[in-house]
């Protein structure tokens, strides 16, 4: 069983929950969404947390951000369960990524972008990748990654940020560029290397007045200008979404394995 957990109305959470409770039930795995008000107390949360930690029915724990403001994310993470943790974001298991301890879980969407690099045959070995942002759930998480002593990893990562001086030069030297900033069409072509790998994680609601909802989502790369010059590009949307789904899939299943093995 994998429960998500959801705190008000925010519509893109609502999409992206359902999207995952989609996947869940075509591959028969058990799941629950628990909704709380937005008001809700976090203390109401961490209990609810607390409990699910000690149901023995219940092997995986997502709590979807963001989260409200009056609640704190570092708390909520580390109130759920290491071993229930499909998300990756138990400082044990970040701290596990850091250390190159793979028993962890780790986070869904840099370990989809990681599998999505190596199905498509990137030999990430010595490559210069830059990843643009420096979030908990992206960016930090993808260059530790990167950087693992591994034969699918042993890239020599830059991470940059909004406070990082000449950008462009660190992403006009990167073989694979990934990013997760949210700033709509950041990346332009005159940024990318030509034959470079680019990876748009980035989803941004911008006005559009000829859209039908007056508003429609670009990633974080100029997709139009960039696709010509780069060796490989995911768009977005259309791109990494389902990666972030299958690998909360794989964590789903692992959480549950080993949990059985345990009992
Ligand atoms: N919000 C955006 N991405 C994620 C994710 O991977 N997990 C959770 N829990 N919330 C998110």
């Amino acid at each position: 069983m994998l429960v998500f957990i959801r705190m008000g109305e925010d519509p893109a959470s609502r999409v992206y929950v359902g999207m995952k409770e989609k996947t869940a039930a075509q591959l028969g795995i058990e799941s629950q969404t628990i909704v709380f008000p937005e008001a809700t107390a976090e203390s109401v949360l961490l209990e609810r947390l607390r409990s699910l930690n000690s149901d023995s029915q219940t092997h995986g724990i997502l709590v979807q951000a963001p989260l409200p403001k009056h609640i704190s994310e570092t708390i909520v993470y580390r109130t759920v369960a290491p071993q229930k943790d499909v998300d990756g974001f138990h400082p044990e298991n970040v701290g596990k990524l850091m250390l190159g301890d793979l028993s962890g879980f780790v986070p869904c969407t840099p370990a989809g972008v990681h599998e999505l690099l190596r199905r498509s045959g990137i030999e990430i070995p010595g490559t210069r990748a830059v990843v643009l942002g420096r979030g908990n759930i992206v960016g930090k998480p993808m260059t530790a990654i990167l950087l693992q002593k591994a034969p699918d990893a042993n890239s020599t990562v830059t991470l940059c940020h909004s406070r990082t001086l000449n950008i462009e030069s660190h992403c006009q030297a990167a073989d694979i560029l990934i990013a997760a900033i949210g700033v709509p069409e950041f990346v332009k072509a005159s940024m990318v290397k030509p034959g470079a790998v680019v990876i748009d994680v980035g989803v941004n609601r911008i006005p559009d007045p000829t859209a039908k909802k007056g508003s429609r989502l670009v990633g974080d790369v100029a997709f139009d200008e960039v696709q010509p010059i780069a060796g490989k590009i995911t768009p977005n949307p259309g791109g990494v979404g389902p990666m972030t789904i299958a690998m909360l899939m794989r964590n789903t299943v692992e959480a549950a394995s080993r949990m059985a093995q345990q009992s």
